[in-house]
């Protein structure tokens, strides 16, 4: 009978219909990484070491990293490779948690650091840290790459200091050419906004260092 071949069909909508509602009625929290608070602090420890690997903490605080070969043994401890531009030479600074790298900082203090770019004696981080995109990490988020950069093994590195702008530097650093037009379009589109620190381009080319 023609109704016999419609059960099958009737019962396979309302499977359908049955498992939406199911998957809908489901807690949000559920299908999301449970917050810091719920979270063991392993699970911390876990998810900071997931966010430190893709925002690419390691590309540059890691030392090797810019030449293909970052040194796992000697994680997050501080690169020697400098970053030249309008604010002088910056290095990556050791992160772990030894006295020569941030040990002695607070839970907070480094919180301030990763997400307003200052450090406890109210100094401003240079560039290219990327402070202004981690001020975009939640409460939960940064909590676990701060409880993630207290759990790597510490490694004694003293920070090589910020080179001031105009001061000759022997050691090895990046200094980009000058800009191709593409890249300065928007500078020129936004004309009267102040360029982001370290974006603006010289006559020459080179930062305004001169040197
Ligand atoms: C593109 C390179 C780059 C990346 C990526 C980067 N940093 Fe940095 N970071 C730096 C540089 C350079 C400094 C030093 C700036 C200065 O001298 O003022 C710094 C400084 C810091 C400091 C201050 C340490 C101190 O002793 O003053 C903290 C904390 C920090 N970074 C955390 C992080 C974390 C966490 C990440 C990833 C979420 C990260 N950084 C990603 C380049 C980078």
């Amino acid at each position: 009978m023609r109704w016999m071949r419609l059960v099958p069909m009737m019962l396979c909508a309302m499977c359908f219909v049955a498992s939406a509602v199911l998957w809908s009625c489901t807690p949000a929290a559920k299908q999301e990484a449970p917050s810091a608070a719920a979270m063991t602090p392993d699970q911390k420890v876990a998810r900071g070491r997931y966010l430190v690997t893709v925002l690419g903490c390691g590309d540059c605080h890691t030392p090797g990293s810019m030449y293909g070969a970052p040194d796992t043994t000697r994680l997050l401890s501080g690169s020697e490779l400098g970053w030249k531009g309008p604010w002088g030479i910056s290095f990556p600074h050791n992160l772990t948690p030894d006295s020569t790298g941030i040990g002695s900082w607070t839970e907070e203090q480094i919180v301030v650091a990763i997400r307003e770019g200052r450090r406890p004696d109210g100094s401003p981080l240079m560039p290219p840290m990327p402070w202004t995109d981690f001020a975009h990490l939640t409460d939960d988020d940064v909590h676990a790459v701060v409880a993630y950069l207290k759990s790597v093994p510490p490694v004694k590195h003293v920070n090589v200091k910020l080179v001031p702008p105009g001061q000759k530097y022997k050691g090895a650093y990046l200094q980009f050419p000058p800009p191709p037009a593409w890249d300065v379009q928007p500078h020129a589109a936004a004309a009267g906004a102040a360029p982001a620190a370290g974006a603006a381009p010289t006559k020459e080319g080179s930062p305004t260092t001169g040197k």
